[in-house]
């Protein structure tokens, strides 16, 4: 399934999320609605704990929402099953995670072709050395994880997560671990890529400035759109 361009490239209409904690009810998000257009790009800011994460990991069909309607170019994602879920990811969402979720025993460059098929990981590894480079990575393309810095590995998880092309990034604190100048040069990027392609950005930061420079800024507090 690849999705036409169409109004929204995703779609919340009063979504909620509770855990079970023991006898005790946790209410993550309450009843959100929001809706992000194809080559919009939005960030999301709030105090920790107050829901973030959870809806990238909802958009990206990594979480099941309680209550609510959730669709990605018009289709609803919350009644699908796995494999039509990792279809849906894989064509069409970039996700950077707030702790990289890198591979530890592959090197960089095998972690930014990692989620692709054995016939694009040939087809694309020439993009990924490219990518690599413009991150300022090209002399680290055969290093692990764990002989890189940790501005370096977030540089690689972005790597990793722009390198299929997707018409969706989810990035969750995608500049977390880095300086202010490098968060200034991530972003940069971030933008330069979402702008160009035409591709929509959900970004989560706590960083105002970074926020400021989004085409919106929705604010959480609790569970709730302020
Ligand atoms: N599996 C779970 N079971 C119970 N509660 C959970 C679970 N996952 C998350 N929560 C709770 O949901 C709330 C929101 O978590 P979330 O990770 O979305 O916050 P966040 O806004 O991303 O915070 P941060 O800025 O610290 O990353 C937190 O209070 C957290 O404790
Ligand atoms: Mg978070």
């Amino acid at each position: 399934m690849v999705f036409e361009e169409m109004s929204a490239a995703i779609e919340f209409s009063n979504v909620s999320l509770e855990y079970g904690l023991g006898n005790e009810l946790i209410k993550v998000l309450k009843c959100i609605s929001f809706s992000v257009n194809s080559d919009e790009t939005v960030s999301i800011v709030g105090p920790s704990g107050s829901g973030k994460t959870s809806i990238i990991m909802l958009a990206a069909g990594l979480e099941k929402s309680t209550d609510g309607s959730i669709k990605i170019y018009d289709q609803e994602i919350t009644n699908l099953k796995e494999n039509d879920l990792s279809q849906i990811r894989r064509q069409n969402i970039g996700i950077v995670f707030q702790s990289f979720y890198l591979i530890p025993n592959l090197t960089a460059i095998e972690n930014v072709l990692l989620s692709l098929e054995a016939n694009q990981k040939y087809d694309l590894d020439n993009e990924a050395k490219e990518l690599l480079g413009e991150f300022g990575l090209s002399h680290r393309i055969n290093h692990l994880p764990s002989e890189l810095s940790g501005g370096e590995q977030q540089r690689v998880a972005i790597a990793r997560a722009l390198i299929n092309k997707p018409k969706i990034i989810l990035a969750d604190e995608p500049t977390g671990n880095l300086d202010g100048e490098n968060s200034k040069i991530m972003m940069k990027l971030l933008l330069d890529y979402t702008k160009k392609s035409k591709t929509s950005l959900v970004l989560v930061t706590h960083d105002t400035s970074l926020a400021q420079r989004c085409d919106r800024i929705i604010e959480l507090n609790d569970g709730n759109i302020a």
